[in-house]
């Protein structure tokens, strides 16, 4: 096949482990990132270029002989950006790898993601769903829930939509203001109040053609700022793959439970769902129950998932891409990746940008992919409130754990903050077992 002029949409780290990887396939052409960081910059072209402005994503791509797509957040996904190409003669033709905005409402909307696991038998938490000016009853039903309680905004809310709380008052409080709109705006009109489950998370991530599919390699995230899973919850401050609870029987019921009648589902309902699918999943006592869809991969988990596949990834997406799944299987690395998310100060609050980052170039045993970063006269600074993730490799998780940690004391700005414990209960979940 000859090589593709490729166009990856995103600036995150979960990017710059997406260009990683598709820069090493044999079939990548030119390779552009809109907007990128730092990070791209060294693998791809960087386009001043937002991830939702349709019309100038669609006139470089004309311009510039695009020939896939790469779609890495939520937002353009949500918006329609599929559906925005599909109406134009010539973008339509350009395979694209993320779903229409039929397909993203899996991630837009809570509730239409409870309906469509109601619809299609999938196991999830039990929830009720109370609109704009219910907040009565809402306030009723919570009273006659058992604590603790799980509020979710049904729209997109920068990752802060669900609120976990055993204060009956609290959640009462907090019903109430995302009800009026104060809080969350139009995402927080529509609340789901919902049963809590209690076990072990991971996530699973799947490609698909609409019909076939891959699942690739699970992930951990550690989505709380402070060690032990404290403190207010972030976009994740690390990850880890494989997932040692995640075992072949727990997999398989994932597989019949989950993702089939999940792909199944978009089927019937008449979504062409090209792109990936990120399941979040509990594990309540050995079965798999869904705590949400999103319609792109992690970040951070990205950045233990790609170091693990074997696969030319460029494959694979343009297979998804065509609707060609149907004779890949994946090839994954039977190595454990850790990865550390290295934070500006102040994060998930307010932080500051603008810090120069040191000792980018003495790290040579970790992989480090760049998040919230911009380059200025030769140097790097901080540009986000995720700045950096360092991905350390090995066959045990305890190694992989140890190069990670290595790579991230050579790394340094003012204000830097990571949390210690990345993979740290993984470790001793194996010893038990
Ligand atoms: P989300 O913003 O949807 O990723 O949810 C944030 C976190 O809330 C999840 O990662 C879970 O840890 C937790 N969570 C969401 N729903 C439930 C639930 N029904 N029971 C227990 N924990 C939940
Ligand atoms: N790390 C969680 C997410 O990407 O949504």
């Amino acid at each position: 096949m000859k090589p593709l002029n490729i166009l990856l949409i995103g600036n995150g780290g979960r990017e710059h482990a997406l260009a990683w990887k598709i820069k090493q396939s044999s079939i990548c052409g030119t390779l552009y990132t809109a907007p990128g960081n730092a990070g791209t910059a060294a693998l791809a072209q960087n386009l001043q270029l937002a991830v939702d402005d349709f019309e100038k994503l669609g006139l470089f791509c004309k311009q510039n002989d695009i020939e896939l797509v790469v779609v890495g957040p939520e937002l353009p996904l949500v918006k329609g950006l599929r559906d925005y190409f599909e109406g134009d003669p010539d973008l339509k033709k350009i395979p694209l790898v993320g779903p229409g905005k039929a397909g993203a409402r899996l991630e837009g909307s809570k509730d239409f993601s409870k309906q469509f696991m109601l619809r299609h038998h999938i196991p999830t938490a039990k929830s009720k769903t109370f609109h704009t000016g219910e907040t009565e009853q809402a306030l009723a039903y919570i009273n006659q829930c058992k604590a603790p309680i799980v509020l979710k905004a049904d729209g997109l809310a920068a990752g802060k939509g669900v609120i976990i709380t055993e204060d009956k008052e609290e959640a009462g409080r907090e019903i109430t203001a995302m009800l009026s709109g104060d809080k969350f705006g139009e995402a927080g009109k529509k609340v789901l109040i919902e049963e809590f489950l209690k076990g072990i998370e991971l996530s699973v991530f799947v490609l698909t053609d609409g019909t076939h599919y891959v699942i690739l390699p699970e992930a951990k995230d550690y989505k709380r700022i402070g060690d032990g899973d404290t403190g207010p919850n972030t976009g994740g401050m690390g990850a880890v793959s494989p997932v040692a609870f995640a075992d072949m029987a727990f997999m398989q019921k994932v597989e019949e439970r989950v993702i089939k009648p999940t792909i199944r589902g978009l089927r019937q309902e008449g979504i062409d769902y090209r792109g990936f699918i990120f399941i979040g999943l509990m594990n309540v006592g050995g079965n798999p129950y869904v705590i949400e869809y999103n319609v792109r991969m992690g970040d951070p988990e990205t950045q233990v998932v790609m170091p693990r596949i074997k696969n030319d990834l460029v494959e694979l997406l343009f297979a998804a891409a065509t609707g060609n799944m149907k004779n890949h299987t994946i090839e994954i690395d039977q190595q454990c990746a850790v990865t550390v998310v290295m934070a500006s100060g102040g994060y998930p609050g307010d932080f500051e940008k603008g810090k120069v980052i040191s000792g980018l170039n003495t790290i040579n045993d970790a992989l480090v992919f760049h998040a919230g970063t911009k380059t200025e006269f030769n140097n790097v600074l901080t540009n986000g409130g995720r700045v950096l993730t360092i991905t350390g490799m090995n066959k045990d998780i305890a190694t992989a754990r140890q190069k990670a940690y290595a790579g991230v004391a050579r790394l340094n700005w003012e204000g830097v903050y990571f949390r210690k414990d990345i993979g740290l209960d993984l470790l001793t979940y194996q010893k038990i077992n």
